[in-house]
């Protein structure tokens, strides 16, 4: 296992968009240690997507049980993931490990359904609801190439320093 460095904006590698992971492999699932390990170094973060450590491929991590009173399905390895159900509309702040000095209000879904693999290469498929939606759709626009600094909500930039609050 090793802590693997994360990519910082505006490297370009966090624009580009990741590709399919064909088949769920020994050499995938020891890339997935790497990533786990590199997450867990990091204390208050939810999630990590593989593009943020250079890897172009479609493998996010998400684990936002440390955050109290937020449902969610712990700690869980998304390959491949497809939101197919998405309702309602809520303003959130959103920080990233890729843009490590700010945070913004973007707007997400309320309640997402998503399909995807886990490392063991089986199907499966989550109900997603507030916080642990929220994560999930940031990761996911990591593998498109977005960051939350493109969706800010509101007319002046709301970007806030993380010293100011
Ligand atoms: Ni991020």
């Amino acid at each position: 296992m090793a802590q693997l460095e994360i990519l910082v904006y505006p490297d370009e590698r966090l624009r580009q968009i990741s590709q399919p992971v064909i088949e769920v492999d020994d050499e995938i699932r020891s890339f997935i240690s790497d990533l786990e390990e590199t997450l867990s170094s990091l204390p208050g973060c939810v999630g990590i997507a593989a593009p943020q450590v250079g890897r172009l491929e479609r493998i996010i991590i998400i684990d936002v049980s440390s955050r109290q009173h937020h449902k969610n399905h712990g700690h869980r390895v998304l390959i491949n993931p497809l939101i197919t159900f998405k309702e309602g509309d809520v303003v959130g702040r959103e920080g990233c490990l890729s843009v490590p000095d700010y945070t913004g209000k973007v707007s997400r879904s309320k309640n997402i359904a998503v399909t995807a693999q886990n490392e063991l290469g089986t199907h499966v498929k989550y109900e997603m609801v507030g916080y642990e939606a929220r994560a999930l759709q940031h990761e996911i626009d990591h593998l498109d190439g977005k960051l939350f600094i493109d969706s800010l909500v509101g007319k002046r930039n709301d970007l806030k320093k993380r010293t100011d609050f």
